[in-house]
C-alpha cells in the first residue's frame, strides 16, 4: 500500500487527480471505478478542469459506480446518479452509454448485481477504482462485518451510517435503509484502487484500515490484501497514523528509488 499525505484536502484532490489523469493519458478507453460522497469531489472538480483546459478526454471512458441507495430515482437530489450527473459527468465528454450506476430501483436486486458483475467483467475489468472511506472504516456500503469475498448485493445500512448520512436529507427518517453496492471482492479485483480520506473524523478508520488487522469489521483494510492500493489523505485524516514518519520517508525518497516496476 502506498501512503501518501498532503498538507491540504485541495493538494490531496489534485495528486489523486494526476493518478486518473496519467491512466486515461496512456489508455484513453480506460474503465474507471467512481466513488461518492463529499470525500471525491475535489478529484471530479481537478479532472472536470484537466479536461476544460488540458483536453483530458473522456470519449472513450466506461464508468461503473460502486453503491447507489434503495429506494431513491435517479432524479432524487440524494441519489447517486444525481450525485454524478451534477458533479461529474455532465462536466465531461462522456458517452451516455457509457456509464453504469447500480439501479436503486429495480424489481429483482439479485439479478440486477449479476448483471452489474457481468457487465464490468465483459468491459475488461475496472482499472482504476476511485474510493472513500466511512467512519466506521467501509468502502462503498460493505458495513462492518461484510464478507471479504463479497459481490455486488443488497445491504442493510449500518446506524453509524444512516447517522453519518442524515445531514444530507431534510430529516433523519428520511436517509435509505437499504443499498446496492459493489462487494469487497469485487473492488479488490481493479488492477488498481485509489482511497482517498480527509478531515480527523476519518483519522481512525484510516488508521484501522491501514495498519489495523484485516478485518470483515474494517472492510477498507482489505486494501491491505490488494497488490496495487494506493491511499491520499490530508494531514488531519493522517493522525492517528502510528508509521506517519515512514510513509513520507517513502515518498521522499521516492524519486531516486530503483525502478524495478
Ligand atoms: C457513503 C458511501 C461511501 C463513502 C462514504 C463516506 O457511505 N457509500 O462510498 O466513502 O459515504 O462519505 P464522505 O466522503 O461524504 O465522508
Amino acid at each position: 500500500m502506498e501512503v501518501k499525505i498532503k498538507p491540504t484536502y485541495e493538494e490531496m484532490s489534485r495528486a489523486a487527480a494526476q493518478e486518473v489523469a496519467h491512466l486515461l493519458n496512456t489508455k484513453p478507453n480506460a474503465v474507471l471505478g467512481m466513488a461518492t460522497g463529499s470525500t471525491p469531489l475535489g478529484l471530479y472538480q481537478e479532472l472536470v478542469r484537466l479536461h476544460r483546459e488540458e483536453g483530458l478526454d473522456f470519449s472513450q471512458v466506461t464508468t461503473f459506480n460502486l453503491d447507489e441507495y434503495v429506494g431513491l430515482a435517479p432524479s432524487h437530489s440524494q441519489s447517486y446518479h444525481y450525485f454524478m450527473h451534477e458533479n461529474f459527468f455532465q462536466h465531461v465528454n462522456m458517452p451516455k452509454q457509457n456509464i453504469y450506476i447500480p439501479s436503486g430501483n429495480t424489481g429483482n436486486y439479485p439479478a440486477f448485481c449479476n448483471w452489474y458483475e457481468r457487465r464490468i467483467e465483459e468491459c475488461g475489468g475496472i482499472d482504476i477504482q476511485i474510493l472513500g472511506i466511512g467512519s466506521d472504516g467501509h468502502v462503498a456500503f460493505n458495513e462492518p462485518g461484510s464478507s471479504l469475498t463479497s459481490r455486488t448485493r443488497l445491504k442493510t445500512l449500518a446506524k453509524q451510517t444512516i447517522d453519518d448520512n442524515a445531514r444530507f436529507f431534510d430529516k433523519p427518517e428520511d436517509v435509505p435503509i437499504y443499498a446496492i453496492t459493489m462487494g469487497v471482492g469485487t473492488i479488490l479485483e481493479a488492477s488498481e484502487l485509489l482511497l482517498l480520506a480527509n478531515g480527523e473524523n476519518k483519522a481512525w478508520a484510516v488508521g484501522a484500515a491501514i495498519e489495523g488487522p484485516v478485518t470483515g469489521m474494517v472492510t477498507a483494510s482489505a486494501l491491505q490484501m490488494h497488490p496495487n492500493a494506493k491511499v491520499y489523505l490530508d494531514d488531519p485524516a493522517a493522525a492517528q497514523l502510528k508509521m506517519r514518519e515512514y510513509y513520507d520517508w517513502i515518498e521522499e525518497h521516492r524519486p531516486g528509488a530503483p525502478q524495478y516496476y
